[in-house]
């Protein structure tokens, strides 16, 4: 894929962390011969311009993970992520700082990528300070108009963090991740720390500024009813794949995988009348350490069948969704 107006696309993306047990352990505890974390199994997605790609899945399924793939914080082990048409393998530095410049990142905690000892005006020109020319009053004039475009007083620009709220907060961060027109904004968990009724004005913020930039946003997040209005597009992760990949009408509407009718299930909202069977799932995520053999879902899933314990299913067509289900058909 060569298309530079598409701002990304992943294909066979696969992220394993070096087999020394968990992280807290150590590799002293952890018992010979054990694998690797496999926290990213093989994930292909297109993100059009302008658009949302919301990923939503439960804690531990490998969202944050593919957020540093995206970001290119992180080398994955394997499979590619193309920005505008431009693989991100073996780049040189330059080219690495130009693509960087272009994905920006939201996280759930504004504290970790504002630094709490500078004023508001200094880190929102920073980006500015480092990858434009332009002179300092310009940068000063820009900030000022993002500024007023996230919803700050201008004024608040000689303010340290801490004097906001964590919803004002967000806003910063949302402001710095915007200053250099990003082509495409990862923001993982936004909303998440913040009250339900500060939720809503974030959520709509991310949406004015995509009227206003036309950005490609990422957005990543545990919780179905966040998605909801932002998204234009969901794709549903499990133990580090995609188990599907839909428009949200479709998805909220007419959900294909077991696995999104339980997500959808425990979520309060949208088109209730369309809710055709309640599913729950019961027990907790399986360890990345050890992937279940066939689908990955099959250990949780109500309608596993000797196949589903043996043989992968690959993510396909049905429809205008992907699914990777070997009953998806029979299951609606
Ligand atoms: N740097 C790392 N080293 C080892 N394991 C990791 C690392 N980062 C994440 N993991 C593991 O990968 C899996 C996915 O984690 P993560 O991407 O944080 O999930 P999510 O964001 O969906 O909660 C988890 O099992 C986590 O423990
Ligand atoms: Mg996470």
């Amino acid at each position: 894929m060569t298309d530079k107006t598409t701002p990304l696309v992943v294909k066979n993306l696969t992220k394993h962390y070096a087999g020394s047990g968990h992280w807290l352990t150590g590799s002293f505890f952890s018992k010979k011969g054990q694998g690797a974390i496999k926290a990213l199994n093989g994930l292909d997605f297109t993100l059009n311009k302008g658009e949302t790609l919301a990923v939503v899945g439960e804690s531990g399924c490998g969202k944050s993970t593919l957020a540093r793939q995206l970001t290119l914080l992180e080398k994955p082990t394997s499979g590619e992520v193309i920005i505008n048409g431009q693989s991100t393998h073996n780049l040189r530095r330059d080219e690495l700082k130009s693509l960087r410049s272009k994905v920006q990142m939201v996280f759930q905690n504004p504290y970790a990528s504002l630094n709490p000892r500078a004023k508001v005006s200094t880190q929102l020109e920073e980006p500015l300070r480092i990858n434009t020319a332009l002179s300092s009053a310009e940068r000063r004039e820009q900030v000022t108009e993002m500024m007023q475009k996230v919803g700050l007083r201008p004024e608040f620009a000689e303010r340290y963090p801490h004097m906001f709220s964590g919803g004002q907060r967000q806003r910063i961060a949302i402001a710095r991740a915007m200053m250099l027109n990003p082509e495409i904004v990862i923001a993982d968990e936004p909303t998440s720390a913040l009250d339900v009724s500060i939720q809503a004005q974030v959520l709509n913020l991310f949406m004015d500024l995509q009227d206003v930039f036309n950005t490609s946003y990422i957005f990543i997040s545990h919780n179905l009813s966040v998605v909801e209005h932002i998204a234009t597009n969901v794709l549903v992760m499990y133990l580090g794949r995609a188990v599907e990949i839909s428009d949200k009408k479709t998805l909220y509407q007419t959900p294909l995988h077991p696995y999104t009718k339980a997500l959808l299930s425990a979520t309060p909202m949208v088109y209730p009348e369309d809710r055709r069977a309640t599913i729950e799932i019961t027990g907790e995520l399986p360890s990345p350490l050890n992937l279940p053999k066939g689908c990955v879902f099959h250990q949780r899933c109500p309608f596993a069948t000797d196949k589903c314990k043996e043989v992968v299913p690959e993510l396909r067509h049905i429809g205008s969704s992907k699914v990777a289900c070997h009953h998806a058909e029979t299951l609606n």
